[in-house]
Formats: structure tokens, C-alpha cells, sequence
């Protein structure tokens, strides 16, 4: 079977996408306003670009009516965001993160989590957050215009905030310590609880 995505209706289109690009990571992103005012999002479209420098980036799609995110709108007036990374604990308050909260609602309110100051870049981050990685805007790449657009938003690591005792060694963070969660589509999420070790490579 070949499917041509162009052709379906947007949404649908999502659903094929998100449930075969997977599992995904997720970006927990906080960003302020020019005000200030913190706001907290996640996104899965999200993946490293390159190490030295470090760059990593994630996709901030528009609204379906056009508009832009609120991360979108706030990287503009403040270029530096925290990517903070998710666990499986984490997994009730990011998505109420993800609902359509009101522009400049200052986010901090949300309960459950708390928040540190960050050292290089004025958006705090999530104290919850195994891994934190405090970054500036390096580029936005806009692909199309309009409703459904992306937004790839790079960001270069300016410094990472790792929890203790999660690094295995100087090189490797404890997987299982992380229990990092994963999207696949929907609703439904993956971990990481199970590693195969090649004997190829
Ligand atoms: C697990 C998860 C992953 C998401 N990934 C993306 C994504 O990659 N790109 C995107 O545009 N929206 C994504 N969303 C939806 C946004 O989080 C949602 O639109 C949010 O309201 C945006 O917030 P903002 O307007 O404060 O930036 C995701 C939602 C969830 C729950």
C-alpha cells in the first residue's frame, strides 16, 4: 500500500505521521514572555541536531486557524528556552501542560512541579526534570505558512542540568534512572525499560 499524506486531510495525515515516526522523545519546553511570564509545553517532533556545537531542535506546529504557539510567540520575544526532559512520573502534568491555556498566563501555577532558577538563560526550569538542557535560540527555520506550519526552532545547549547520581560513568546517563517516556500516538506512550546490546558494532 502507498499512501500519498498531501492528500489526506490534515489530521489524519497527523495520525499516520505520529504513529510511524516513533517512539519520539519530549521536549518540555519553557520559554517567558517579554513580561516575564512563564509558559510550559511539550513537543515530540523533537531530536539532537549536532554535538559540537551542540544543537538540538524541536517543531512547533501552528494551530489549525493559523496562529502561532505561545513557545513560538515567546522565543521571538525571548530567544532562550529550557528543554526539560520527561519521565514517566512526569507524564499527568506535562499533558495538562500541553491544554490551550490562555496567552501570558504565567504557567509557574501549575501544581505538581516546581521551578529552579536557570544559570545562562533568563526561563527557569523544571526542578522535576531528570535532564534540563538551558539553551539559546540558534536559528528558526519557518516551513510554509499558515495553518499546520512548522516551526523548527534549533537551540544551542548552553549548559546541561543532569540529576544526581544518574550518570552511569563520565560518558552515559543511566537509562533506567531516567525511565525517559516516550510518545507514540494519541494517548499512548512507551518507556524505556528493556535495552538490546548489539554484538555487531
Ligand atoms: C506528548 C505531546 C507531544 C506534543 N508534540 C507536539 C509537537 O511536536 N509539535 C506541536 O506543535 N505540538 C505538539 N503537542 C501539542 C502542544 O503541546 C500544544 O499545542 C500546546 O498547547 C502548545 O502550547 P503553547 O501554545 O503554550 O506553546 C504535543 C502535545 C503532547 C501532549
Amino acid at each position: 500500500m502507498e499512501i500519498n499524506l498531501i492528500e489526506l486531510e490534515p489530521r489524519h495525515a497527523h495520525d499516520l505521521l505520529t504513529s510511524m515516526i516513533i517512539p519520539r522523545p519530549i521536549a518540555w519546553v519553557s520559554t517567558i514572555n517579554k513580561m516575564g511570564h512563564t509558559n510550559l509545553a511539550p513537543f515530540s517532533f523533537f531530536t539532537g541536531v549536532s554535538w559540537s556545537p551542540p544543537i538540538l531542535a524541536f517543531s512547533v506546529v501552528n494551530r489549525s486557524d493559523g496562529t502561532v504557539k505561545d513557545t513560538v510567540r515567546n522565543i521571538r520575544e525571548v530567544p532562550e528556552f529550557v528543554v526539560n526532559i520527561v519521565s514517566v512520573n512526569l507524564l499527568a502534568t506535562m499533558e495538562y501542560s500541553a491544554k490551550p491555556i490562555p496567552y501570558g498566563t504565567d504557567e509557574t501555577s501549575i501544581t505538581d512541579i516546581h521551578w529552579l532558577p536557570s544559570k545562562t538563560i533568563k526561563p527557569r526550569r523544571v526542578q522535576e526534570a531528570k535532564i534540563a538542557f538551558e539553551c539559546t535560540l540558534e536559528r528558526t527555520v519557518t516551513v510554509t505558512e499558515g495553518p499546520n506550519a512548522g516551526n523548527l526552532i534549533l537551540g544551542r545547549i548552553q549548559l546541561v542540568h543532569v540529576g544526581d547520581g544518574l550518570l552511569k560513568n563520565e560518558r552515559e546517563v543511566d537509562w533506567f534512572g531516567l525511565d525517559v517516556l516516550g510518545r507514540l500516538s494519541g494517548n499512548r506512550y512507551c518507556t524505556v525499560r528493556s535495552v538490546i546490546e548489539s554484538e555487531t558494532n
